[in-house]
């Protein structure tokens, strides 16, 4: 693991070489983790808030839960480059607010770059974030924000006009300027495309192994979300089970008096305990 932290030109630099591994993080422990375990790319996805805040999707995730969250991994993260994903309704408006809050990522919270959903739609927010410094990952395909208007969680680029409709997209953010690419959810024969074609990374999550790299949700990788598993992901570990044991464990233990053991347990020193004795006559 080199010492230097990575930038978006970095990444930039990955096209064609080494694939990128990209994993979000939510917090300070999900920071540490995913960069000890050597993450190229951390992103403070929206996705907190079905992973970590109980919500449907991520419409209902605001500024303010984006700031929090990337400021707390942002402690952890020492080598990966930090991404923190700009939420609904943070850019679609104007192009001075979408610069505005996109600033406050890397002014406020540590972040090194933002994510926004959408495609040629959003060139105007996306060019002037970019003018004004800021690195920006698009994000096409299954876009989560949208998902009131796809009616749901709904694999993208599906017909030959949509799958054009993608690469044009494409197109227009890598010469836009984007250091890379999020292609969520679309055929494995899209993705290829985009990617030979593109001069910069694409990163996919359900979209083939011909992307130059990969994204995963943390919890998803280390089975710590029990219910939905969408099919494109892989988890490796099951830790809510171990984790779920060891809770009840330590309740069990509350409640029969085994914990605190001697071992949990500090006692006072002789001189302590004959000072508490005396204040407590006096
Ligand atoms: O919010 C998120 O976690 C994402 C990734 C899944 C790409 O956008």
């Amino acid at each position: 693991m080199s010492e230097k932290q990575l930038t978006a030109p970095d990444m930039l630099a990955r096209k064609g070489g080494a694939k990128i591994a990209m994993l979000t993080a939510y917090d300070y422990p999900t920071g540490l983790l995913a960069d000890a375990a050597g993450a190229d790319a951390i992103l403070v996805g929206d996705s907190v808030g079905m992973v970590c805040l109980g919500l449907p999707d991520t419409l209902g995730v605001t500024m303010a839960d984006m700031l929090h969250h990337t400021r707390a991994t942002a402690r952890a993260v020492k080598h990966a480059l930090l991404v923190a994903d700009m939420p609904f309704l943070s850019y679609q408006g104007s192009v001075a607010e979408a610069v505005a809050n996109a600033g406050r990522f890397l002014q406020e919270a540590g972040a090194r770059a933002v994510k926004v959903e959408g495609g040629a739609e959003f060139l105007p927010q996306i060019t002037a974030m970019l003018d004004a410094g800021i690195p920006v990952m698009g994000h096409i395909g299954l876009t989560p924000q949208q998902v009131a208007r796809f009616g749901g969680f709904k694999a993208q680029g599906k017909t030959a006009r949509a799958a054009q409709k993608l690469v044009g997209d494409a197109r227009a953010l890598a010469d836009a300027g984007c250091f890379g690419i999020v292609l969520e959810a679309v055929p494995d024969e899209v993705a290829a495309r985009i990617t030979a074609e593109l001069a910069i990374p694409t990163i996919g999550i359900g979209a083939g192994p011909r992307c130059d790299g990969q994204v995963l949700v943390q919890h998803d990788v280390l089975g710590l979300c029990p219910g939905i598993k969408p099919k494109f992901v892989k988890q490796y570990a099951d830790l809510w089970t171990p984790a779920k044991e060891a809770l009840a464990a330590y309740c069990a233990e509350v409640r029969s008096g085994v914990f605190p053991a001697e071992a949990h347990t500090r006692h006072m020193s002789p001189e302590e305990l004959a000072e508490f004795a005396a204040r407590r006559d006096a």
